[in-house]
């Protein structure tokens, strides 16, 4: 690790927020070889399911990043304490660990939070969480998280914005969700580890991430069927003990970094990636124009001057994740033609719109629908993040539009991307951060 690198992964460690902005001077090819880190969103159920046994966990591919960081300030209120043993490796210790409230000044910053309500519930009968709030693109509700627990046995009650579940033991139960929502789904899965019986759960999320929990917590001990299937089944076992997992690769890290090759005409290789986790992503890579090639643990783009205008829909997984609609929604908007965006998960997920029509792109909002009109050039200009994969596509945008454009609120970026301006600048992109 570089020594700059070192003097920022304390800042990231403490979960400050920055000021800091991304400038970005388009218009150079990407080419070159690059890794991804661990996965995010695995490594956050995974770290909520420590709670459920007492004892040392040590997990590798763990990446440095804001919201890893909160979810262990998190763990803390629960008397757990963690240290990372190398960049990319933390140790956490859950011996001391007793039952508190999982406070709004955590949780409105990281809905991830509520994965501690089924392990805590599971453990202590009893569990104190706030509500998330809304977030930047509208209201995201709880309530398939709150019927599953209460299908587990639980009472829940609202009491001044926290979720206040109490059970005296969970018993086992059929869950079947009309939406399939990956959160509910790892925190059921955490809440019924322990629970007597058989629970099943029916339109379960099938995504790599929840596949991840479910592998780690059968090294925990659990019992569970189905992995990788819309229906899971969970037959309780008395106890969980400790268990050590390396993070699975972060796929829309990895397809960021791919679309950032699409974008700008270039030759990427991506590697510490798992290609089945990218299928529908990579299938819209190859409709676009792309070459790809997909090895073990690897996946290169190559990539046309300009991408061919397609058609995308967001769907649970395996269909093409909402969490790359706006990499997408960059890339599109310089293709060539008229392509068009659904997002079925977060219907008015769009607040990077206005900020792509800043840098020139064409784009036009229906519904759920995003209609864009392929531009030839887009021209830099300052730009705001509103959310994670928002900043991620302004950036993108920025790759490829003429003159320089300069992100701010990149707070967001680093809730979900570990130094993507440094791995895009060993790509060839002239790009840096401006601290704030
Ligand atoms: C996770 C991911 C997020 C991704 C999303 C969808 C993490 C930490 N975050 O979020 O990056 O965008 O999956 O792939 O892994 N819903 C309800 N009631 C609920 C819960 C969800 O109606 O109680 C709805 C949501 O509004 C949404 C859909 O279900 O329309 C899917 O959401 P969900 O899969 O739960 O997303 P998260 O787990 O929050």
């Amino acid at each position: 690790m570089s020594s700059k690198a070192k003097e920022e992964t304390p800042k990231a460690a403490t979960g400050t927020i920055t000021m800091d902005e991304i400038w970005v001077q388009g218009g150079r090819r990407l080419s070159g070889s690059v890794a991804a880190g661990g996965s995010k969103n695995a490594t956050l159920p995974v770290l909520a399911a420590t709670l459920l046994a007492p004892g040392v966990y040590h997990f590798t591919n763990v990446p440095v990043l804001k919201d890893i960081s909160t979810m262990l300030q998190m763990l803390a209120r629960f008397g757990v304490t963690s240290r990372r043993t190398d960049a990319h490796s933390i140790e956490i210790d859950t011996r001391n660990q007793k039952n508190a409230e999982a406070p709004y000044e955590l949780v409105k910053t990281m809905r991830a939070s509520i994965y501690v309500l089924g392990p805590l519930l599971a453990r202590y009968g009893e569990a104190r969480v706030s509500l998330p709030g809304g977030c930047a693109w509208g209201p995201r509700p709880v309530d398939l998280h709150i019927k599953g627990m209460e299908a587990l046995g639980a009472v829940v009650d609202i009491d001044h914005g926290y979720i206040v579940a109490k059970a005296d033991s969970l018993r086992g139960s059929t869950v079947s969700f009309d939406i399939s929502s990956v959160g509910a789904t790892g925190n059921i899965l955490m809440a019924a580890a322990t629970a007597a019986g058989e629970t099943v759960i029916e339109n379960a999320a099938s995504e790599p991430e929840i596949t991840a929990l479910a592998e780690f917590l059968v090294a925990m001990g659990a019992r569970i069927e189905g992995l990788g299937s819309p229906r899971l089944v969970v037959k309780g076992v008395p106890e969980l003990h400790p268990a050590d997992a390396a993070m699975i690769p972060d796929r829309i890290e990895a397809g960021t970094l791919l679309a950032a090759a699409a974008i700008t005409g270039g030759d990427v290789e991506v590697t510490n990636v798992d290609p089945s986790h990218l299928g529908a992503v990579l299938t819209k890579f190859e409709a676009a124009g792309s070459s790809v090639e997909r090895a073990d643990r690897s996946v290169r783009v190559r990539a046309p001057e300009r991408p061919e205008a397609i058609a995308v829909t967001t769907q649970p997984y395996p269909g093409f994740p909402t969490d790359m609609q706006a990499q997408f929604m960059a890339l599109l908007s310089v293709g060539d033609g008229a392509s068009s965006i659904v997002d079925t998960i977060y219907t008015d997920r769009f607040t990077h719109v206005a900020e792509l029509e800043r840098l020139g792109a064409d784009i036009r909002v229906e519904g759920n629908t995003a209609f864009v009109q392929g531009v030839e050039s887009l021209s830099g200009a300052p730009v705001m993040a509103t959310d994670l994969r928002a900043s991620a596509a302004l950036i993108l945008a920025g790759l490829i539009a003429g003159g320089e454009t300069r992100v701010s609120r990149v707070y967001h970026l680093d809730r979900g991307y570990e130094r993507l301006e440094e791995k895009l600048s060993a790509l060839g992109a002239s790009i840096r951060r401006v601290r704030r």
